[in-house]
């Protein structure tokens, strides 16, 4: 665990603007589901790139229970992931439930092990519908499947599964990575159609056919695999984190500064640039890094639309609404993936925020000044999305529960303080 993860609350004190350069990890999205691959590897995974966050430490733990050997180097950023006993079907309760990751263990087990036994991932906060559309997929390519209150167990008749065509109602981004995980190691095609194609989704499956895996259509929205009786290991190197990107992109827009970020993949950005363009940001893009300054003559409104990829990200959403805050005009908000993404609205309007929600969406009129506030680090994205808010908002900001902002943000607090912001991490 990273040792600045032993306090729980960051002390945010606004008004300098974040000037300077980040060098971007590798993707949270992505090196968890990579993690799992190596469940369907007959020889090591090496991946490198590995983002020094929280939940890599838990997902290890999670397939340490399953019997993969796992050889961490946080320092380096390196994972080794072999499968050293490839009977237990059922990860620790307690490490998946801690992380939401882990239902990606769901579709290798299957595949490679016959079945898998798994608590429901992330517990109540979830829901019980929020895995079906994994479920109905695997059903569909022969599984049965058993849910309780407490957990879900999946088998594959005779131990394998069969291809299938398979259309989502949703282009759920989980399901599609656990379906195509299931796919690559069962008997014949599966075509999965409306599938997701986030470039964590591009990675995984890229690192898939470096394995021996066949897939067709990667990065759209049809997925073809032709099953393949076995898989080899693989070197991979974790795509960037385009969400750690666009944040600290806005952070710097949003306090009168400039950003660099680099190891980026711009063309994985392409409406959050836009939109911050459209703000009045000057942005520019090289090979391998973009900039974005704030506007000379203040931050112009703008509409934002959550959607699946391409779409803007829901996970850049709340950091996107604390930027329209200090706009000068009426924003509109829509959230279409997770609902409950709003919850994060209540304590902008805390520290001074005109927000109106009414459903998915939300309206703000700015630009208004915020004040300090104590907040709660309510998830990942409105725990970092607070400490936005707190670097231009007057006096003091306490962003407790931070617990969720390591999970998935590589030495925040230090990164943010190479740029000049006045951030610390206390004991709350
Ligand atoms: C992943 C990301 C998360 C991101 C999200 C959308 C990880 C670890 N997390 O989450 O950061 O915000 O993609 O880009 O990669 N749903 C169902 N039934 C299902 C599956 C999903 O109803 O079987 C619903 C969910 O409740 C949610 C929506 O579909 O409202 C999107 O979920 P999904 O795309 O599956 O996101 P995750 O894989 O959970």
């Amino acid at each position: 665990m990273p040792p600045e993860s032993r306090a729980s609350a960051f002390r945010v004190r606004g008004g300098t603007p974040l000037e300077g350069t980040v060098h971007l990890s590798g993707a949270k999205n992505s090196v968890l589901k990579l993690m799992a691959a190596a469940l369907l590897a007959d020889g090591e995974v090496h991946l490198t790139a590995v983002p020094d966050i929280t939940d890599v430490p838990v997902m290890a733990a999670v397939l340490a229970g399953l019997g993969v050997r796992v050889d961490h180097d946080a320092v380096a950023g390196t994972l080794t992931l072999a499968v050293v006993d490839a009977v237990p079907t059922t990860p620790p309760r307690d490490a998946v439930t801690r992380i939401r990751a882990s239902i990606a263990c769901l579709g290798p087990l299957v595949a490679r092990r016959g079945e898998a036994r798994l608590a429901m991932p992330g517990g109540d906060r979830i829901g019980a519908r929020s895995i079906d559309l994994h479920l109905d997929g695997l059903a569909a390519m022969g599984a049965e499947v058993v849910r309780s209150e407490a957990d879900v167990h999946v088998r594959a008749p005779g131990g394998r599964l069969r291809g299938a065509r398979i259309t989502l109602d949703f282009p759920s981004v989980g399901a599609t990575e656990n379906l195509v995980m299931a796919a690559v190691l069962a008997d014949g095609r599966t075509v999965l159609e409306n599938a997701a194609r986030e470039p964590e989704i591009v990675d995984l499956c890229r690192m898939l056919v470096a394995m021996g895996a066949r897939i067709d259509g990667v990065g759209g929205p049809t997925l073809s695999v032709e099953g393949v009786p076995r898989l080899d290991g693989a070197v991979w190197e974790t795509c960037p984190d385009r969400i750690e990107a666009g944040t600290y992109l806005v952070a710097g827009v949003l306090t009168g500064g400039r950003v660099r970020v680099e190891r980026v993949r711009a063309g994985d950005l392409t409406l959050p640039l836009r939109k911050l363009r459209d703000a009045g940001a000057e942005v520019v893009v090289e090979d391998g890094a973009v900039t974005a300054a704030a506007p000379r003559d203040g931050i112009r409104p703008v509409d934002v639309v959550t959607l699946p990829y391409p779409g803007f990200p829901t996970d850049l959403q709340p950091q996107m609404m604390v930027l329209l805050t200090q706009a000068d005009g009426i924003s509109r908000c829509t959230e279409n993936v997770f609902e409950s993404r709003f919850s994060f609205v209540d304590q902008l309007r805390a520290m001074g925020a005109d927000v109106v929600v009414d459903g998915h969406h939300a309206m703000l009129s700015g630009p208004t000044p915020l004040h300090g506030a104590e907040l709660s680090g309510l998830d990942v994205r409105a725990g970092a999305a607070g400490v936005l808010a707190g670097l231009v908002a007057s006096g003091d900001t306490l962003v407790r529960d931070v617990h969720h902002v390591d999970r998935g943000y590589a030495g925040f607090v230090a990164r943010l303080r190479a740029l000049g912001g006045d951030v610390e991490r206390v004991d709350a």
